[in-house]
């Protein structure tokens, strides 16, 4: 298998893959080349290069896994089709704009080629624990999905709706309803409006609350601000949730519960690796972070934005492309975010964003 930007997730990914008995990884990409030489050392790996097509070429991968940052994606997924790769493994967002989502989408589709897309957070025994609770039966019938990030849009959101999304059975989504404020986050590399909150009605009925970034509210009971992350659901006799940096917690009709685990990626990459050696082998053994997954998340998310770029609310699935950060840029107004808590200071700043 071959890994393309070895960054942080990167390297997540490389070392992964290295250490299971089912992959070995034979190239390396990286147009940093201090970056690619000190991984290809690290991991004893001889072919690597600049160019993502040409590594995989002379490999012939199995696995194409790609990790840049989130402005190179399309043509990656065409890189990796190329290669011949049976399987593609791309961090997540899928994309910046539905209209690159859908391109993505309709490539792979003709492809055959299978992809999973990153939210492995779903392996944290927390997070487990309350999918467990939710499937049980214990919390009644349930009506209300939640997921709240002090991170940014195109960095947590994808996340939270996955994981919310999957408490609540897959189920399709109707329509969407958002808000959005706070344009300093727009020139990220995570290109996002610096706080957005909005509703995700689903198709069973269960109704979905989500807010992500500047305004999100606090979870005090984790310190660490990139994990300050509350994602549960309730039901009629109770409900559970997860804290992505400080366990789970539930209320049931038998009496409340809790129990630790923090989000590790020495934990979450090596099951999520398995899976996809275990789809290989078997096409009935989907990934659970399988792209067909992961697409209607993003999907919602790009809902979301267009709701609070236009007003009202959105149905899904949508039907045609656009660009959702552009429609974000031309809207929100020049006011300075507010800020549900002082640590947020350090990450939303006064800007433009344009
Ligand atoms: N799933 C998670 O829990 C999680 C956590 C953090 C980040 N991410 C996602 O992972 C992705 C990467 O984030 P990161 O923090 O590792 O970033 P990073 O900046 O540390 O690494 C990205 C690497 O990609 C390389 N790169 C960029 N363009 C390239 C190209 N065309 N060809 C080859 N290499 C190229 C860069 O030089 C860099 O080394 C992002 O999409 C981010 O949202 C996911």
């Amino acid at each position: 298998m071959v890994v393309v930007g070895v960054g942080k997730r990167g390297m997540h990914h490389a070392a992964a893959f290295q250490a299971s008995s089912r992959f070995e990884v034979a190239g390396l990409c990286d147009i940093d080349s201090a970056r690619l030489e000190a991984a290809a050392a690290q991991l004893g790996v001889a072919v690597k290069g600049a160019d993502a097509r040409q590594v995989a070429a002379s490999v012939r991968p199995d696995v194409f896994c790609f990790c840049t940052l989130p402005n190179v994606r399309a043509g990656m997924i065409r890189a990796g089709i190329e290669s011949g790769a049976r399987l593609i493994a791309m961090e997540k967002p899928i994309a910046l704009t539905s209209a690159e989502g859908f391109e993505i989408r309709e490539t792979l589709a003709a492809s055959g080629v299978k992809a999973v897309v990153s939210h492995q957070h779903r392996y944290g025994a927390h997070y487990q624990k309350v999918k467990e609770v939710v499937a049980s039966g214990a919390l009644g019938r349930i009506h209300t999905v939640y997921g709240t990030a002090t991170g940014w849009m195109m960095h947590m959101l994808s996340h939270l709706i996955e994981y919310m999304r999957w408490f609540n059975g897959e189920a399709d989504v109707e329509w969407v309803m958002a808000q959005a404020a706070g344009r300093s986050k727009l020139a990220d590399v995570h290109p996002s409006p610096d706080y957005i909150a909005g509703f995700i009605h689903f198709a069973n009925g269960v109704h979905g609350v989500v807010e992500c970034g500047a305004g999100a509210p606090d979870v005090p009971e984790v310190d660490y601000w990139w994990r300050k992350c509350r994602i549960g659901a309730q039901g009629t006799d109770g409900f559970a949730e997860v804290l992505t940096g400080g366990g789970w917690r539930a209320v049931t009709k038998d009496g409340a519960c809790s129990g630790g685990g923090a989000m590790s990626y020495d934990l979450d990459m090596p099951p999520y690796v398995q899976q996809m050696a275990d789809w290989l082998d078997d096409d009935r053994q989907v990934h659970p972070c399988c792209f067909d997954s992961a697409y209607k998340g993003f999907e919602i998310m790009m809902a979301l934005c267009r709701s609070a770029a236009g007003g009202g609310q959105v149905t899904l699935p949508l039907a045609s492309g656009a660009d959702e950060i552009e429609l974000l840029r031309a809207s929100l107004p020049e006011q300075r975010v507010m800020l549900s808590i002082p640590a947020s200071a350090k990450e939303y700043s006064w800007g433009s964003g344009s």
